[in-house]
């Protein structure tokens, strides 16, 4: 059952912020809610499971290149494999029990496509986050070169 509760979940998601509360209520219709419990691997590094998630309650942490990124309520991910058709590039493991509304790639394709908004701001997404991971590897360089 949709409640105002998962609508304001979605309301806080920044690639959502210009849908209207029926297209959101749409959105959480597409997804299943999920609950795990702390250290729950939410998903694994190289598994071909798809689907976009987005964190409803509690923190999970995404390993990667040996470094650890805290997601908290209203941020997603998943969206390498959802876009890409590729494999997971990170394990995203529940840090405290979690719970996430998590919507599988077959019945995101079709709502991307009548809601382009929404992909044009999931692209923003992923180049802030391209953009993140560039700057700390530039950080390490810098650090690494000494001066
Ligand atoms: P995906 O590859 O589908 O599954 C793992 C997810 O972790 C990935 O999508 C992104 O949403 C997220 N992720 C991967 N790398 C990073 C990173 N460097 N910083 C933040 N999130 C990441």
């Amino acid at each position: 059952m949709i409640t105002p509760t998962h609508v304001d979940a979605l309301r806080k998601v920044r690639f959502f912020e210009e849908l209207t509360d029926e297209d959101l209520e749409r959105v959480a219709k597409l997804g299943q809610r999920r609950k795990y419990a702390a250290g729950d691997a939410l998903v694994e590094r190289d598994s071909q499971q798809g689907g976009l998630f987005v964190l409803l309650s509690g923190t999970a942490a995404v390993e990667v290149g040996g470094t650890t990124h805290t997601l908290g309520p209203g941020d997603f991910f998943g969206e390498m494999a959802l876009l890409g058709r590729t494999r997971r590039s990170a394990s995203v493991t529940a840090s405290e029990p979690v719970e996430a509304l998590v919507i599988e790639t077959t019945y995101f394709d079709p709502f991307l496509m009548q809601n382009p908004s929404v992909a044009v701001a999931i692209l923003h997404g992923v180049v802030e986050r391209l953009r993140a991971v560039q700057e700390r590897i530039d950080g390490t360089h810098d650090a690494s070169g000494g001066g």
